[in-house]
Parts: C-alpha cells; sequence; structure tokens
C-alpha cells in the first residue's frame, strides 16, 4: 500500500517514514519544509536504503493537492503537517488555525475527491487539558485546552468525526500522542527545533552540548513526588511504530479510534535531566524558575487500549530516549544546518 505522509520530512514524520519503509510500504512525503529540512528526507534513505517520493507542497495549496492525489493514488494518509509551537500559538492564532485547521479541510477534500478515505491524525494529550484523572485512558473526557495550538488539534478531532459520520467509508484513527522524545539510533535523523527551544529535552541537550548555559526548571511546588511537573515520555522510534499499527488497523475499516500513545510512565523534570546526566556523561546544569502558564502537574497514559486494539506497546525507557538524543545531538550538533 501506499502512503502520503503530510508533515513527513518533521520530526516525527521522518521517523514514521523509516519504520514504513521498513515495514514495506511505499511512502510518500508531502512537506512545505516549514518547520524541518529536505536534508531529513535523505537521511530516511540513508537509513532504509529506499527513497521516499518527495513533493515540497502546502497542504493549503488545494490544487496542488488534487495533482499528488491524482498521480500518487495513496490508500491512506497519515497526517502530521501542522504547526505546533504552544505559545507561538498564543501569538499568533490566526496562523494556527488557518495552517492547522483551513490546511486539513484542503487535505481532506483532495482526499474526497481522489477517494482516499482513509487518515491516521497526529493529535496529542493536550486535548485532555488538565485530565479529570490519572494514568488518562480515552475514556477521559476532553478538557479546556489552554491554547489555540491544542484548540487546533480537538477542532480537527472532531472534523474528522463529523466526517466518518456523514461518509461511513471514511476510516480516521486519532493518535493522542503525549511526550515524544529521543531520534534514531543510528543518530542520522532527530528534532531539529528552530532557535531557543521550548520543550524541555531538546533544551536539556543543548544546555549539555554547551549551546545554552542552564535548564530552567519551571516550578518545583507542583503536587509531584519531587515538585517538578510529571509527564509520560515516549521514545520517538516507538511512536513511529506506533503508526505502522494504526495502518494495519485502518485496513479493518475500524470506523473512528482513539488510541493514547504513551508509555504509562510518568517522569519528573528533575528524574529526566538526572537520566540525561548520565546519558551525555556529566551534569547538566539547570536552576528553579516560577511555573510556566499554562502548565499541568501532571499527565500520563493508559496506554492499555492500543496494546488491545493495536498490538502496540512502547519498548524503550528513559535512559535509552535520553542516550538517542544525545548520539543525535553529539552528532549533529547544528541540527540539519550543520
Ligand atoms: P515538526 O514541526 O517537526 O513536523 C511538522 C512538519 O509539518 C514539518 O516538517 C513542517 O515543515 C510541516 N508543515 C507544517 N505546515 C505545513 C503545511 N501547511 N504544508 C505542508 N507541510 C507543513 O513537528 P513534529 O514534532 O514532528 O509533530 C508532528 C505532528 O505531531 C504535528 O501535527 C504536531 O502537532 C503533532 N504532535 C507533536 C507532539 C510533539 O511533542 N512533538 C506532540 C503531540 C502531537
Ligand atoms: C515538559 C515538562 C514543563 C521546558 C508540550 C505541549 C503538548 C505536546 C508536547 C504537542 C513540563 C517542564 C519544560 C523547560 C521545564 N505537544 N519544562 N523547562 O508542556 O508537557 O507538552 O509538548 O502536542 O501539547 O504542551 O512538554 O517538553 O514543554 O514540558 O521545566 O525549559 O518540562 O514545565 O513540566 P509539555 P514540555
Amino acid at each position: 500500500m501506499k502512503v502520503l505522509v503530510t508533515g513527513g520530512a518533521g520530526y516525527i514524520g521522518s521517523h514514521t517514514c523509516v519504520e514504513l519503509i521498513n515495514a514495506g510500504y511505499d511512502v510518500v512525503i508531502v512537506d512545505n519544509l516549514d518547520n524541518s529540512s529536505k536534508k531529513a528526507v535523505g537521511r530516511i534513505g540513508e537509513i532504509t536504503g529506499k527513497e521516499a517520493v518527495f513533493y515540497e507542497a502546502d497542504i493549503r495549496d488545494g490544487a496542488e493537492m488534487e495533482r499528488i492525489f491524482a498521480k500518487e493514488k495513496p490508500g491512506c494518509v497519515i497526517h502530521f503537517a501542522g504547526l505546533k509551537a504552544v505559545g507561538e500559538s498564543v501569538k499568533k492564532p490566526l496562523e494556527y488555525y488557518e495552517n492547522n485547521v483551513y490546511g486539513t479541510l484542503v487535505l481532506l477534500d483532495a482526499m474526497r475527491k481522489n477517494d482516499c478515505k482513509n487518515i491516521i491524525f497526529s493529535s496529542s494529550a493536550t486535548v485532555y487539558g488538565d485530565p479529570a484523572f490519572v494514568p488518562i485512558t480515552e475514556e477521559c473526557p476532553k478538557g479546556k485546552v489552554t491554547n489555540p495550538y491544542g484548540r487546533t488539534k480537538s477542532m480537527i478531532e472532531d472534523i474528522l468525526t463529523d466526517l466518518h459520520v456523514s461518509d461511513p467509508e471514511w476510516n480516521v484513527i486519532l493518535l493522542r500522542y503525549f511526550n515524544p522524545i529521543g531520534a534514531h539510533k543510528s543518530g542520522l535523523i532527530g528534532e531539529d527545533p528552530k532557535g531557543i527551544p521550548n520543550n524541555l529535552l531538546p533544551y536539556v541537550s543543548k544546555v549539555a552540548i554547551g549551546a545554552l548555559e542552564k535548564v530552567g526548571v519551571f516550578g518545583n511546588d507542583y503536587n509531584t513526588p519531587d515538585g517538578t511537573g510529571v509527564r509520560d515520555y515516549i521514545h520517538v522510534v516507538d511512536l513511529a511504530i506506533g503508526h505502522v499499527k494504526a495502518i494495519d488497523k485502518i485496513k479493518e475499516s475500524p470506523g473512528v479510534k482513539i488510541y493514547n500513545l504513551g508509555t504509562g510512565n510518568g517522569y519528573s523534570v528533575l528524574e529526566v535531566i538526572a537520566a540525561f546526566s548520565k546519558a551525555c556523561g556529566h551534569e547538566v546544569p539547570y536552576e528553579f524558575k516560577p511555573r510556566r502558564d499554562g502548565d499541568i502537574a501532571t499527565c500520563y497514559a493508559d496506554p492499555s487500549l492500543a496494546k488491545k486494539e493495536l498490538g502496540w506497546e512502547a519498548h524503550y525507557g528513559l535512559d535509552e530516549m535520553c542516550r538517542d538524543l544525545w548520539k543525535w545531538q553529539s552528532m549533529n550538533p547544528d541540527g540539519y544546518a550543520g
């Protein structure tokens, strides 16, 4: 089967393309390179020995999307393309709604016109807001999302669900990721944020390599064992394999399905910094700072539904996530620009 991957040059997309190719799928990438590099596409080929077809195109360009779908005739779409910086989305809500929500509408229209009605969507644990309970199951109600980025995810989930109601031939799998970190074990692909990183692990690894001075730990007075925020960090390769399993599921025409992709384990910021210090061989300096607006104390998954229905579970632990991120960081100190 041919799989069209929007945002396939990005962090999670590139790792997923590797696992798709390894599983025997033909992969077509559509990415406007807004937050990624064409080098990542070359590296996918280097790792797998097989090139992905690549279109530098914007999902908001309807004519181009229709042309690509008519030519490639994919059986399924994995939809990663989107803007994802929470803080930026508060400052630029229109850009986020336009890129993420409108972009998805254009993509869906091109799919419909070409009779491709299978889609796997990159959603996020952010849709649970401050979760009603932990560990979070898929039954946990969607919560009050505190930022436009998160609202685009929640809206797109609703749009895709409405689409299935209107036409049951559509199959939709909503994957709610927890906190993806790490990199491919080859060190050839990884996360390459532009400017100062917003997320914890890219920040910690930039401090470890000496590009930033120390990690600011946002709050040490949460109701958690050591007072710092607790999250469910998941190795990006485990996450990528989850998408391959979701394709197996979508072939059964399951209608609309939702799965949490997490490990089920929560780690605090201080535990993460300690694990990374071990991986890189020296202490990573940090200081406590005030809480960050919109942050919650604790968020981790109950991933048992994905295990039961997809036959998927995460295999890598925090030490392996830090080891692989450090390999990517040390081999590519300037990311893909180096
Ligand atoms: P990323 O920025 O590395 O990848 C997104 C890719 O989409 C980039 O390559 C970018 O160039 C491309 N893109 C953006 N807008 C586009 C457009 N209009 N047309 C074509 N391409 C476009 O981000 P990522 O971390 O790999 O995230 C992938 C998806 O997973 C996103 O939808 C994100 O919201 C979601 N997600 C990410 C996380 C996380 O922590 N990284 C967590 C939950 C959900
Ligand atoms: C993790 C922990 C911070 C940076 C975000 C999005 C979410 C999803 C994943 C896309 C928290 C603390 C962080 C730093 C710190 N993305 N921290 N110092 O906030 O759980 O989730 O990414 O869907 O939607 O909100 O991830 O990595 O930013 O933070 O102390 O410099 O690390 O307070 O406890 P988060 P994160």
